[in-house]
């Protein structure tokens, strides 16, 4: 059973994951205008994965007793500068994103609520993994800088990522 506290907090990060489902697709809009079909595909790969981040949340609310109870979904900006600008507010996001994550556990500590701490777990070892890539992808394009031959070879590595779907199992892991 959960507590109300921690209910209302994994509630909470079923709209942050959303809101970054959200802000992913709107960057991949935003490369799309841009032409950079490549980046655009990595964007929209990104806003499925959050997706499926959001409904681990739901999923473990309603497993272990609990009511997902929905909020409302910020709006995410449009527009970018350019693809490094895209890509810095990508990896700030995911920072922010570790934060929240670090709250929730830190919560779960407080409350004493093992098996929420244990499912967080995964996450604490995916947002490594999510600042890790934002990160490089900004740092690679900061390098590239009006090189447009280096940005279409880059494009065309990013149309290579595949979304995967996690198997069901995982689903609450
Ligand atoms: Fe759900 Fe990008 O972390």
């Amino acid at each position: 059973m959960l507590g109300e506290r921690m209910e209302k907090a994994l509630c909470g990060q079923i709209t942050a994951e959303l809101y970054s489902s959200y802000l992913y697709l709107s960057m991949s809009a935003w490369f799309s205008s841009q032409d950079l079909n490549g980046f655009a595909n990595w964007m929209r790969v990104q806003a499925q994965e959050e997706l499926v981040h959001a409904m681990k949340f739901y999923d473990f609310i309603v497993s272990r007793n609990g009511r997902v109870t929905l909020n409302a979904v910020e709006g995410p900006p449009t527009d970018w500068a350019s693809p490094l600008a895209a890509f810095q507010d990508a990896y700030a996001h995911e920072v922010k994103v570790t934060g929240l994550i670090n709250g929730l556990v830190d919560l779960a500590i407080d409350e004493r609520d093992h098996a929420t701490k244990v499912f967080l777990n995964w996450f604490v070892n995916e947002q490594v993994e999510e600042e890790s890539n934002t990160s490089t992808l900004a740092g690679q394009l900061k390098v590239m800088g009006d090189a447009s031959g280096a940005l279409f070879m880059l494009d065309r590595e990013l149309g290579q990522r595949v979304f995967t779907p996690p198997a069901p199992t995982e689903q609450t892991a």
